[in-house]
């Protein structure tokens, strides 16, 4: 895993240089969003969405750093991040503590971080149609919308306080958070043109890992602490929200996590030696603890 560990710093570093040329200056007219998307970008994000379009990229024959792929993985990091900063809102999941530190709403105020996350939503389309690829911006797109994210996180705010059976919540998680990691890995493939069959077995691994990483955040929801999460724990039981845990227990969602994780191995067991970064980043998914 130090390996790994290497990987995700040299991502990381590739796309915070990036976003720093991305971003509007803090300075720039008006300076109060700007700043606000810097906040947010920068507060300490694990990065793990542009590991995974440079690691599917790369295993299909890209070059790391190559600029359409980092401008792509920079894209899909604003897109997480305005995700985030619209979760936390009051009149979603109503936090308080983000990446270590005030969310975007407590730091600046609620119209700002509305505002600054659908700034980022929009800058990250800007930067993507400059990559001139309509079928990626379409993948994209149709991940974040009523039959993505949006679809999901619309369900996971309608089942607050409900009991719901396994199929919803596993509607939930497979659009709020299931939906742009399949298509980081997906679009990571298709930026490098790999053939059908690659795209696919690489968007399997995507929905395994994708739902693996949801069971797994709402297991570190109960059994983290904020220090090491960066984010306040216990929120789900707080707002009865619809997770695995509470569902089918802690014992099954650990269980179906690792079979998620098993699953994902299998769907890329064809790339041999190539698919190593993305077998790591599985189970690194599987056993982080933040
Ligand atoms: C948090 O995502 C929101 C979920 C989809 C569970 P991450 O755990 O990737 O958050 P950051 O980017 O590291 O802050
Ligand atoms: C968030 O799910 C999913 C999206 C932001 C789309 P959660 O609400 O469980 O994420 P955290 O726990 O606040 O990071
Ligand atoms: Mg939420
Ligand atoms: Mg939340
Ligand atoms: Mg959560």
């Amino acid at each position: 895993m130090d390996e790994l560990k290497e990987y995700i710093q040299k991502v990381s570093d590739a796309a915070n240089e990036t976003l720093e040329r991305i971003l509007p200056p803090e300075t720039h007219y008006p300076a109060s969003i700007h700043t606000l998307m810097r906040y947010s970008s920068f507060a300490g994000g694990k990065r793990v969405r542009p590991c995974l379009v440079m690691a599917a990229y790369e295993a299909c024959g890209g070059e790391f750093g190559d600029e359409k792929a980092m401008k792509t993985a920079a894209a899909i990091e604003m897109l997480h991040t305005f995700s985030l900063i619209h979760d936390d809102l009051p009149c979603m999941d109503d936090d308080d503590f983000r990446r270590g530190k005030p969310t975007a709403h407590k730091a600046f105020n609620e119209a700002l971080a509305v505002l600054g996350g659908d700034a980022l939503c929009i800058l990250a389309f800007e930067v993507l149609a400059s990559i001139g690829r309509v079928d990626i911006i379409t993948e994209i797109a149709v991940a974040l919308g009523t039959n993505g994210m949006i679809g999901g996180q619309v369900v996971d705010i309608e089942s607050e306080g409900k009991t719901v059976d396994k199929a919803t919540v596993e509607y939930i998680h497979n659009n709020k958070t299931t939906a742009l990691i399949r298509a980081s890995v997906k679009i990571g493939a298709m930026l490098a043109n790999a053939p059908t069959q690659t795209i696919e077995k690489l968007t399997s691994y995507g929905n395994n890992v994708g739902l693996a990483f949801q069971v797994i955040d709402d297991i570190l929801d109960e059994e983290s602490t904020s220090e090491t999460l960066g984010k306040n724990v216990g929120r789900d039981k707080d707002k009865g929200k619809a997770t695995f845990p509470a569902i089918v227990g802690m014992a099954e969602s650990k269980r179906y996590a690792q079979e998620l994780i098993e699953n994902a191995w299998k769907d890329i067991a064809f790339l041999g030696d190539k698919g190593a970064v993305l077998k790591d980043l599985a189970e690194y998914i599987r056993v982080r603890i933040s």
